[in-house]
């Protein structure tokens, strides 16, 4: 199969699983990558075979389609306009961008250039959560009526090698754990129409304690600039209604991550941070939950998404880790904040459709045509 080549921007923590993951899918290659820590980009062009370049050779070479924006949340928006308007489509990681306007602009950008825009997280296209989708439009649980998510822990500081801008704006529990849980949560139900909720925060200082910091950093202390409790109420297109709780707040917990109750019995659905199961089902009258083989395959991670928007670009089709579905997530998660800053619900303005299902049985390294 004809390659399309990428580009990474960004060799930060995460970019080893996508350098990893993405030639596992025959469409994709991934050419080169940069950073603007140039050594960065040299340690992982050298670990994995690939050229490390400048941003502006990367965006200047005709063979590169797609580039991977990696770079931290607060420059997501830059960096992707930058690319967009050098003619590349461009796969952002979470969130799209800090704000609404930002977010607008890449779309539109794109729009005007003839470009797509993707955008982590691509989760919901592993085995865990694709199984939901199918027995929920099978109809197992019958009508959705509500939901639960919940994301609790004590924020990343212990254990990231960069972890202020978890503290900042753009960062925080919704910015940073919300979008698998909002992904999850619209592409089994469908888009949010009304949003209320409550944010505070409980630690105004936090101390980087990893060992993956040199020693003079170790322990420094990082301002908390944005809510580290969140809990929100959606009320879904469709009728659902969700309770969400993401916080950075909460030392331990007895919570499940997703689950779906339906007119007809209750969906246990896995940890949307990942591609795999559980799927436990427990239909109304039955006497315990069930775990359900999955149909799709979890033997996925984190570049599915830019390889079905390859496909995408070669054939036309839509893709599904969509610039529009990042968008309505990005609306979601300010409008939590600014319900529980005005007092009000907040009516959602964006709209997306629930992404296609990916297709039962489809070879290793390939997608849907
Ligand atoms: N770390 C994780 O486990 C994880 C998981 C999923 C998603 N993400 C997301 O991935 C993104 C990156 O996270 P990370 O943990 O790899 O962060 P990181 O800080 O480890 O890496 C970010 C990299 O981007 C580079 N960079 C910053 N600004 C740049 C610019 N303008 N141009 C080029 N390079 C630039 C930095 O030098 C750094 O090497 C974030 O959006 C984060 O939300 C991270």
């Amino acid at each position: 199969m004809e390659k399309t080549k990428v580009g990474i921007i960004g060799c930060g923590n995460i970019s080893d699983r996508y350098m990893t993951w993405c030639p596992k899918f025959d469409i994709l290659e991934v050419a080169a990558c940069t950073d603007i820590l140039m050594e960065r980009a040299q340690e992982k062009a050298a670990q994995y075979g690939v050229l490390a370049m400048t941003l502006e050779d990367m965006l200047a070479n005709p063979e590169i389609k797609i580039v991977i924006n990696l770079t931290v949340p607060a420059v997501h928006a830059s960096v992707s306009l930058t690319a967009i308007a050098a003619g590349k489509s461009v796969y952002s990681e979470k969130p799209l961008a800090l704000t609404r306007e930002d977010g607008q602009k890449i779309l539109q950008a794109a729009k005007e250039k003839g470009v797509l825009v993707g955008c982590a997280p691509d989760t919901f296209l592993g085995g865990g959560l694709q199984t939901c989708r199918k027995l929920i439009d099978d109809g197992w649980i019958g009508a959705p009526v509500a939901a639960t998510a919940f994301m609790l822990g004590h924020g990343p500081e212990a254990w990231h090698p960069n972890p202020d801008f978890f503290y900042k704006v753009g960062g925080g529990p919704v910015f940073d754990m919300g979008p698998y849980y909002l992904t999850a949560l619209v592409h089994l139900l469908g888009p949010v129409q009304r949003i209320t909720g409550s944010a505070r925060i409980s630690f105004p200082q936090r101390f980087a304690t990893s060992e993956k910091l040199p020693p003079e950093l170790r322990g420094h202390a990082i301002d908390v600039e944005i809510p580290t409790h969140v809990a929100g109420v959606l009320d879904f297109t469709s009728g659902p209604i969700a309770t969400l709780i993401t916080s950075f707040d909460v030392w331990s917990h007895n919570l499940p991550r997703i689950e779906i109750y339906g007119t007809g019995g209750s969906l246990s659905v896995p940890d949307p941070n990942t591609f795999r199961g559980p799927v436990k089902i427990r239909r109304a009258g039955a006497e315990d939950w069930s775990e359900i083989p999955l149909s799709h395959s979890s033997d996925v991670e984190r570049g599915i998404g830019v390889a079905d928007m390859a496909y995408a670009l070669r054939s036309g089709r839509p893709h599904r880790a969509s610039g529009s579905l990042a968008y309505h997530v990005l609306d979601l998660m300010h409008s939590i904040h600014d319900a529980s800053a005005s007092g009000q619900h907040v009516m959602v303005s964006s709209t997306v459709e629930r992404p296609a299902p990916l297709p039962i049985g489809l070879p290793k390294g390939q997608l849907d045509q």
